[in-house]
């Protein structure tokens, strides 16, 4: 899976699991398994999608990325070195260049803190500014993000939701990270602000040269900012690679279920909507055989029998489902 010669961002088979509390004394240990043998590459500049329903581990895997979330086992590499083996100090350093905004700048902001310690918090844990330092990148920062830097001495609850998370990205920025994880940084703000929002991180990475994890359920959006993406059911890549690839030509039950779901102009879709059945699995109890078993509307015999592998169908295209070439035979 080399898309990139020198990738920013490398993950190599990544599992996280999450032990479960016992019900009752002696009970056997259980986990969740939130991200199972999952790789990727991000190159530099790129804005990769996470996707896929909620709960199928996509702010999981995205905080392995940033060292805040430990692996079971796997490798993830950035600029190179391995983060995955780093110490604390080693680690302190390479987030430095990685930050991440948080879905709902309502709570993300303290209310008791002013702008300029908002903003400033990530200066202060790097350390070696001086206050004045901290208050002339606080207030050019502001700016950059569209406020004025006469904001900093006020309070979180003197801004809209929109303005809230226009902080969150300057706290997010303040050290010009070459790395942004956008774990839905607009789901929570009212629609009329989404394209302000979505159109300030465009700017911003331009300026900046800054690489996104982007993360959304908002499948529209996706395809208008991504330039690859990969699409997560249950804990596993179903579909990977080149979003115009993927969105011309979804090879993956799971993918053009989603895709069939939206309901955006945006979207020239000429599938019907797929309506799946069944629910998601427990994480606790992997089932045996293709993970999307019991919903997917082209499931046999076959599927139960082993996980499919993900195997590269055109150039940067990577599909797990042991009949992809189905449609792709039914279409040609
Ligand atoms: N700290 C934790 N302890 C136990 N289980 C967890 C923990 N964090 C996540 N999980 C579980 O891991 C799985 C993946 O969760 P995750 O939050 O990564 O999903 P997600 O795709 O980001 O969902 P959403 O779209 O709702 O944000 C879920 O089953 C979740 O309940
Ligand atoms: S392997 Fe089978 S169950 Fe899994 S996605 Fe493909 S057709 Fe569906
Ligand atoms: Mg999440």
């Amino acid at each position: 899976m080399q898309e990139n010669e020198n990738p920013l961002l490398k993950l190599e088979h990544i599992c996280v699991t999450f032990p479960v509390k016992r019900d009752y004394p002696f009970q056997k240990k259980r986990f969740v398994h939130a991200v199972t043998d999952v790789s990727f590459e991000i190159g530099a500049g790129e804005t990769f999608g996470l996707v896929g329903e909620s709960g199928c581990g996509k702010s999981t895997l995205a905080n392995t990325t940033l060292g805040i979330q430990k692996v079971d086992s796997g490798k993830i590499f950035f600029e190179g070195k391995e983060l995955t083996a780093m110490d604390k100090k080693q680690l302190k350093e390479a987030r430095r260049s990685m930050q991440m905004i948080f879905q709902d700048p309502f709570s993300s902001l303290n209310p008791r803190f002013s702008v300029f310690d908002i903003v400033s918090e990530p200066l202060r844990i790097m350390g070696g500014y001086t206050r004045e330092e901290m208050r002339e990148k606080v207030g050019q920062m502001l700016h950059e993000v569209g406020l004025s830097a006469g904001d900093m001495d006020r309070f979180p609850s003197d801004f809209s939701g929109g303005q809230k998370q226009r902080i969150g990205i300057a706290r997010a920025l303040i050290l010009k990270p070459k790395y942004l994880v956008c774990d839905e940084p607009v789901s929570a703000l009212d629609v009329s602000v989404h394209a302000q929002i979505l159109n300030l991180l465009l700017d911003l990475q331009e300026k900046y040269h800054i690489t996104y994890l982007f993360i959304s359920h908002n499948l529209a959006v996706v395809k208008r900012i991504c330039n690859r993406i990969l699409v997560m059911y249950f804990g596993k890549t179903m579909e990977y690679g080149d979003v115009d690839k993927i969105f011309a030509n979804p090879m993956h039950p799971y993918t053009r279920a989603l895709m069939s779901a939206i309901f955006d102009t945006d979207i020239d879709t000429k599938h019907e909507r797929i309506r799946l059945k069944g629910e998601v699995p427990s994480p606790i109890n992997v089932p045996k055989g293709c993970r999307f078993c019991g919903r997917c509307p082209e499931e046999d015999e076959a599927c139960r029998m082993g996980e499919p592998p993900l195997v590269e169908v055109e150039e940067d295209h990577y599909v797990a489902c042991f009949h992809c070439g189905k449609k792709a035979d039914a279409d040609g």
